[in-house]
């Protein structure tokens, strides 16, 4: 088992370039299912979850080559089968993204209900009344959804929800239905963007993009292209609060800084200095990391996925702040490892009160998920002394090769593995 050793204390120094976003490498990954030709896609993450989906669209026939830095080409022309492989769907939440494709380019698909971090729980109810509403059958049993359409047919669909997962499928399906599709109430998260400007680049037309209201018209076929996939605002954010929270300087290069404002915002708050050009942030660590009030919310509100992370943050901060969680009920796990840590986060239901303490000390922690695993990575740089982190495998899902980029910024922290 491998376990990341960080030695704290230690402030970060210099520039990183960001990679791009595994919530818009995912799900572009799933449309190229639409294009039954080879599409290359540039800027894919090398993360465990890219490799997963890897996995599942190759035991489906199709072939994917990558290179294990930025380049990926995916031809699905060659699919042999509409059923996705249940074991490696259940390692991954975004796995169920091939459902919307599968069924409005090969007419059925069968995928096991998915699995992923463990926030609480992850329905796919929306997912499955957008598919009915566009005309397919839609069975769920046994754990499995099986879905089937001769054709689908443009319709309205309101989602009683801002869903991303629910958003892409049902956006990814109306590409190539017949007629006219009306998504209201989408959510607008720049994952969703990107994965409508791929769907453009391959010809889809798609009006509204970014907005709560998107109009797609259906063509017959997609056809394939090269892509570009747009920057990990999470990774950015991550790599931003972890100068901040070690007193750094660091410089995070080619993102897209309006993607993470609602952050940028806080963090100012939060007394950190921040100077944002046009493809980079910088931010420069200060004390007193002065208190502040939060909520999670969709796009363009402050992120669920950068939630843990602040609350790292807060840890060594002067007074109280609170955080309330509105996305999922179990994203708090990681609590009570901040507190191994020496952090004082209390949790009651939705919200988490941290009061802020004057050293954070080094402690063998858990990961629980990916974004847990980002924070106490952060709050292990600044601790006094050595912390372990295991739960490497949750890490590795949304981070490429973190001990790499955190060493090339000058933190102490490298991978061991340990028997257990
Ligand atoms: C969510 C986040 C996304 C984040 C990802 C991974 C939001 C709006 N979404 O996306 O930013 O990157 O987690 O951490 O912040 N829901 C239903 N029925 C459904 C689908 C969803 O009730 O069919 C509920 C979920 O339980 C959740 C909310 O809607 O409370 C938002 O879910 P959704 O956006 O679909 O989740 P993800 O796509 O995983």
């Amino acid at each position: 088992m491998a376990r990341l050793v960080v030695h704290g204390g230690n402030p970060l120094h210099g520039s990183l370039e960001a990679n791009g976003a595994k919530n818009a490498a995912l799900p572009i990954m799933a449309a190229c299912l639409l294009a039954k030709g080879k599409v290359s896609l540039r800027r894919v993450p090398n993360i465990s979850d890219v490799w997963t989906l890897t996995g599942i669209l190759k035991a489906m026939g199709c072939k994917v080559e990558y290179d294990g830095n930025s380049l990926m080409e995916i031809d699905s022309s060659t699919l042999t089968t509409t059923k996705a492989p249940d074991h490696l769907v259940r390692k991954m939440n975004a796995s169920f993204d091939i459902m919307g494709p599968l069924l409005a380019a090969y007419g059925e698909g069968e995928v096991s209900l998915p699995g992923g971090c463990n926030l609480g729980a992850r329905p796919v109810d929306m997912h499955i009344a957008g598919f009915r509403k566009l005309g397919a059958e839609v069975v769920s049993k046994s754990g499995f959804v099986q879905a089937k359409a001769t054709k689908l047919k443009g319709a309205r669909i309101l989602f009683p929800k801002v869903s991303v997962g629910a958003t892409k499928n049902c956006l990814m399906a109306a590409t190539v239905a017949d007629g006219e599709t009306i998504l209201e109430n989408c959510a607008r998260e720049p994952e969703i963007v990107d994965l409508a400007n791929f769907l453009i680049a391959m010809g889809a037309k798609i009006e509204g993009v970014g907005r709560q209201k998107m109009t797609i018209t259906g063509v017959p076929q997609l056809h394939p292209v090269d892509y570009n996939v747009v920057a990990d605002r999470i990774e950015v954010g991550t790599y931003l609060i972890a100068g901040a929270i070690t007193e750094g300087d660091v410089t995070i290069t080619g993102c897209v800084p309006e993607h993470v404002t609602s952050l940028l915002d806080l963090m100012r708050e939060m007394n950190q200095e921040i100077t944002v050009g046009e493809d980079f942030i910088r931010v420069q660590g200060r004390r007193p990391i002065t208190p502040i009030a939060v909520s999670t919310e969709p796009y363009p509100g402050f992120p669920t996925d950068l939630q843990p992370q602040l609350v790292a943050l807060a840890t060594l901060g002067t007074g109280t702040t609170t955080v309330t969680e509105n996305i999922f009920n179990g994203r708090f796990m990681y609590a009570m490892e901040l507190v191994r840590l020496g952090g004082d986060v209390r949790v009651s239901h939705r919200d988490v009160v941290i009061r802020g303490v004057k050293q954070l000390e080094g402690a063998p922690v858990d990961a629980p998920d990916i974004r847990a695993g980002g924070a106490l990575v952060c709050a292990a740089l600044a601790a006094n002394g050595e912390s372990t982190i295991s739960g490497v495998n949750f890490i590795d899902r949304g981070y490429q090769e973190i001990e790499k980029r955190l060493s090339q910024l000058g933190g102490k922290i490298s991978r061991t593995d340990f028997e257990d």
